[in-house]
């Protein structure tokens, strides 16, 4: 059965390998020990792209490049976003001209959330997050998509011109006026740093779950039309197409999907150490019915939420990952002890982090100044 890829609904994808074939992405594979820095990367958590050799010959040339992404404001920002903040951090940190988007639009017309409260998520749970990571105000541009600024207006109006009803019927299946709206102004989002307002034409990379493949794929589609030379010898936009990366996604703490509006699902990077603590305490691990048949058989890491989180956060020395995953395997390690372990690692980083955040607000504020 072929895998689909709905950006407005829950996926949940088993088989990455298949992804890459489905839809003709690349395997990031090749990329892995160069940039073993990304511990996303290293670890194939970011599994698949489209044209990031265009990325990466920018970032071996010293060459000017962008990364763009978006953020839909529509609630707490919790370890699941953190992995897209950290992205964006690593490509500010390899010399990216960097642009973030709140998809305020997007919230308002898929999520029903008013534009106000909207505006309050982005800054305080994404943008101050953001900063307590790591990001530097310096060469960041970061908009609202209902600020409306003419080029902006103008670029969403152009894309609007050069796909079909029945192109954009074949990406996105059922269509609704929203959605319409939705996936061009994200066209729009993603080529708006090579608007000529903008610096113009440059390589632009936009990390990305795996569900956003279909607003990539438009907007590489729309880059080439925007790009072509007409008659009168004009071109709508000089731009490339759009680089893209693609990860896989954090599990929810109970299995299933990890979503901001299931507070069980996942653990906020504002949370309280103890509610976190709690919640590591109860969470799914794959560990065996009993404690004589785990010492027997060993836990299953791939299933635990645990190792899941030490994986994407919370263990960055990969012997130290190793020694954990094999002691589970062979039934040494057990979930009481393990789950302990988790905790105490998250407490830290939740109590470092908090701290982080709470003198980022003037970091925030330069931000917005641009
Ligand atoms: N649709 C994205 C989401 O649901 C948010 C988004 C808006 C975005 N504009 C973007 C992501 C541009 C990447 C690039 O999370």
């Amino acid at each position: 059965m072929n895998v689909k890829l709905d950006p407005w609904a829950s996926n949940d994808i088993e088989d990455y390998e298949k992804l890459l074939k489905d839809f003709g992405m690349d395997d990031m594979g090749k990329y892995r020990s160069k940039y073993s820095d990304l511990r996303y990367l290293r670890r194939g958590v970011i599994f698949g792209h489209r044209d990031f050799g265009r990325i990466d010959e920018a970032i071996s040339k010293k060459r000017n490049y962008a990364m763009m992404t978006g953020l839909m404001p529509s609630g707490k920002f919790h370890f699941g976003h953190k992995m897209v903040a950290d992205e964006i951090i690593w490509f500010q940190q390899k010399n990216a001209e960097i642009f973030i988007c709140a998809a305020d639009i997007e919230s308002w017309l898929m999520r029903d959330i008013p534009f106000e409260q909207a505006k309050e998520i982005a800054l305080k749970e994404y943008l101050e997050n953001y900063v307590a990571l790591g990001l530097k105000p310096k060469g960041v541009t970061f908009w609202f998509q209902s600020d409306y600024c003419k080029e902006y207006y103008k670029l969403r109006d152009m894309t609007a011109k050069r796909v079909t009803f029945n192109e954009l019927q074949a990406i996105y299946g059922e269509l609704t006026p929203g959605k319409i709206i939705s996936s061009l102004t994200q066209a729009a989002d993603i080529l708006h740093p090579q608007l000529p307002e903008l610096g113009g034409m440059k390589p632009v990379v936009v990390p990305v779950g795996a569900d956003q493949d279909p607003h990539i794929r438009l907007t590489r589609d729309l880059a080439s039309r925007l790009n072509a030379v007409r008659e009168n010898s004009m071109r709508d936009l000089e731009c490339f197409p759009p680089s893209a990366t693609y990860h896989k996604f954090m599990q929810g703490l109970q299995g299933g999907k990890m979503s901001s509006s299931d507070q069980k699902s996942h653990i906020a990077l504002t949370e309280n150490p103890s509610e976190a603590i709690k919640k590591v305490m109860g969470a799914k691990t794959g560990g065996r019915v009993t404690v004589d048949e785990q010492k027997k058989l060993g836990g299953e890491p791939e299933k635990c939420m645990i190792y899941e989180l030490y994986l994407y956060h919370l263990i960055d020395d990969d012997r130290k990952l190793a020694e954990i995953y094999a002691s589970c395997r062979n039934g040494t390690l057990l979930c009481g002890e393990d789950k302990k372990h988790c905790a105490e690692l998250l407490e830290r980083f939740l109590t470092d982090h908090q701290k982080r955040k709470e003198k980022a607000v003037s970091q925030v504020e330069k931000i917005l100044e641009k």
